[in-house]
């Protein structure tokens, strides 16, 4: 299994401190930062933008995690200037060419993450596994931070990890994306997790420093 991994998302920052987050997201060895794309269609919501992942590669070598919550990444993978180290997630339910997007993203030396919302079931990867480097399994309802977990959720993650053990793909990430809380990543990582998107519930919670949370974050997750 893949060693584990701490995704900040964005969508939760502080826009006023941007700069000084990157700083202290340097400082204490976070590993991508997870940008989230909406389009208000696939999600009732919009977040971030095309300008502000270019702007956060001039600001930072941190490399990104970029989860499209769009209708057809299919056509607009181009307007992402996708760079060869990053993540890029695409949702199994907003295109009907799923395995042609996945190569896509591969083609720009990106990895590949096939993202699935909390009702989609797990085997829809069952003809993907040779074109993912990991599945983003959504453990809220896309579209919005601040939502408590949908419970099933922990069940699908064990559900996921022991499907790709089972077909010899250790390697595959499992990446987590919603309330992913402290409590909630202790769990997550028993059940096979490997990339954690810490949010409003872990990274950017208000009540501790930066720094402390990050360091609880990566102690819980086995860093
Ligand atoms: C929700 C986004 C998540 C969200 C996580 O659609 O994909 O990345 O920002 O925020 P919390 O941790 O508050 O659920
Ligand atoms: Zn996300």
């Amino acid at each position: 299994m893949k060693k584990p991994k701490l995704s900040p998302s964005l969508m939760c920052i502080d826009f006023a401190k941007i700069e000084q987050t990157l700083r202290i997201f340097e400082e204490n060895g976070i590993d991508y930062l997870h940008i989230d794309i909406m389009d208000g269609e696939f999600v009732p919501n919009y977040a971030l933008g095309i300008n502000f992942c270019d702007q956060i590669r001039k600001l930072t070598k941190i490399p990104l995690d970029i989860h499209l919550m769009i209708n057809r990444p299919d056509l607009k993978l181009d307007c992402f200037n996708i760079q060869p180290n990053e993540f890029v997630s695409v949702h199994w339910e907003s295109t009907p060419h799923v395995q042609r997007t996945l190569a896509a993203i591969r083609a720009e030396g990106a990895k590949a993450m096939l993202a699935i919302n909390p009702a989609t079931p797990t085997e829809v990867i069952k003809y993907l596994l040779q074109d993912i480097d990991g599945i983003l399994v959504m453990t809220v309802n896309p579209g919005f931070a601040g939502q408590p977990l949908v419970p099933a959720m922990l069940q699908k993650i064990r559900d996921t990890r022991n499907l790709l053990e089972g077909t010899g793909h250790t390697d595959v990430e499992i990446e987590v994306d919603g309330n992913v809380s402290f409590e909630n990543a202790k769990l997550m990582r028993e059940a096979g997790a490997t990339m954690f998107v810490g949010g409003s519930s872990s990274i950017f919670f208000t009540q501790l420093p930066l720094s402390s949370n990050i360091q609880k974050m990566n102690a819980i997750i086995g860093k």
